[in-house]
This record gives structure tokens, sequence and C-alpha cells, in this order.
């Protein structure tokens, strides 16, 4: 189940071909080819009902949504190559069969200003040394199209996975122009991993419609949209919940 043997060419693959690791993928989504939704467990809905929760204050949202970033960006790391590594443990000469994350310098991470510092921040504490691109986007309000405020890339860029954070996927508008911009850098798409914490469907739509190579992991995923493009039901605006600017 590690390999993804139908898509050679895909960065997102798995080196090996004789050693089977005890592990499982995130779900597929239906009707999605290359969107992934994490295994639900009792916790996992008790962190979603938390950090959904409108009574939850400032300390409880940043708890959950650290605690449910932490078990996105696991699942999500299945699809950048590891190795097997096989040690020793200290008990009776006894080896232990595992593996070792392996071509981490060809990794690197881009957040979308400014909710997604929340996950960049996560991936930096746990692998400290990955670059983190930004990029700031806005959508004007009279054309109702993404501007580019800010952008700064790891040197190389085109050369790297690169794993695209963004915690509320919405309409799908800045995270599109996010993978535009990366690929008119010279990233394949199939070389991006977006990761998200809630997705609605009319952005993993649009994302999958414009950029099929594009692999997406999500937390859950929303029924839809209100007026505002708030996602329903939702969790109000993430970066505001998260740094407190509600
Ligand atoms: N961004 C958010 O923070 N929340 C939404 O519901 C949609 C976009």
């Amino acid at each position: 189940p590690l390999h993804d043997a139908k898509n050679g060419k895909s960065w997102f693959v798995k080196p090996w071909t004789s050693f089977q690791a005890a592990a499982s993928l995130p779900d597929k989504v239906p009707g999605y080819e290359r969107v992934h939704v994490i295994k639900r467990t009792y916790f996992t809905i008790s962190l979603f009902t938390q950090l959904r929760d409108l009574n939850s204050s400032q300390e409880i949202f940043v708890k959950s949504a650290r605690h449910l970033i932490s078990i996105i960006l696991s699942e999500a790391l299945n699809f950048v190559p590891f190795m097997p590594k096989i040690v020793n443990t200290p008990v009776d000469g006894a080896t232990y069969t595992g593996l070792e994350m392996t071509d981490v310098e060809n990794l690197c991470v881009v957040s979308i200003l400014r909710a997604a510092d929340s996950m960049a921040d996560h991936i930096s504490h746990h692998l400290p040394g990955l670059p983190v691109g930004k990029i700031l986007i806005q959508r004007d309000e009279k054309t109702a199209k993404p501007n580019v405020f800010f952008k700064k890339f790891p040197k190389n860029i085109q050369a790297k996975r690169v794993i695209l954070v963004d915690p509320m996927l919405a309409t799908g508008g800045s995270a599109a122009e996010a993978i535009q911009i990366l690929k008119d850098d010279g990233v394949p798409e199939h070389c991006i991993l977006m990761v998200c914490i809630v997705a609605a469907d009319e952005g993993l739509q649009l994302l999958t419609k414009r950029f099929p190579q594009v692999r997406i992991v999500c937390g859950e995923i929303d029924r839809g949209l209100n007026s505002q493009k708030y996602i329903v039901p939702g969790l109000g605006d993430f970066g505001d919940r998260f740094f407190g600017t509600n």
C-alpha cells in the first residue's frame, strides 16, 4: 500500500520495492484520484469539536489546532520518501526494522500567509532546517482576483518537493494562485503536496480540475461555503482565532 505504482514519475513515490512497512496511507476521497482525508478517530473528532466550537477560547483553539496539525502532517508525510533502516535496540542484541526519511535536502515547505504559519511552524519545529517559503495572497475586493503581495521561495525550489500548507481550503482561489506561481517557478505539479485542516468541496474541485497532479491531504471535508465564502460548518476565520486577532 505504500507504493504509488501507477504513477512512477511522481516524486512522492516510495523508492523501495522489496520492503513493506506496516503503515497505511490516509483514505482516498471517493471521486478524487489524489485527495486524501486523515483517519477519523474518536480523538480526532474531539479535537475538531474543540476547534469548531465558537465558545472555545484562543488557548483551546491553539491547542486543538496544534494537535490536529501534528496528526494531519504525520499522515501527509506518508507521501515523502522513506528508506528502510535497521537499528539495534539495547535489549539482547535485538534489531528493529524501521524507516528513515530520505532525501530531506530536497524537501521544502511553502506557507500561504498568514494562517498557514501555524502549520509551517510546526513542521519547522519537528524537521528543523527545512527551508520555508512564504507567499502572501489577498483577493481584490473589487475584481475578486487574487493579488500577490509578497513571495519568497527557497532557492532551487524547482528541484524540490514542496509541501504547500494552508489550513482552510475554501474557494481554492489562493491555493490555486500559489500553485500556479510555484509552477511558473518551475515546480512540477506532481511535486506539490497540499496539506490543509478543513477543505470545502468547491476548493477541492477547483484545484483537482486545474492541477490534476497535485496531491491533497486534509483533516476533514465540509459541506460547502456560505455567501461570504466561509466554510460551513467550518470554524470561522482560522488566522483570527489562532493568532487572537478576532
Ligand atoms: N479562511 C478561513 O479562515 N475560514 C474559512 O471558513 C474560509 C477561509
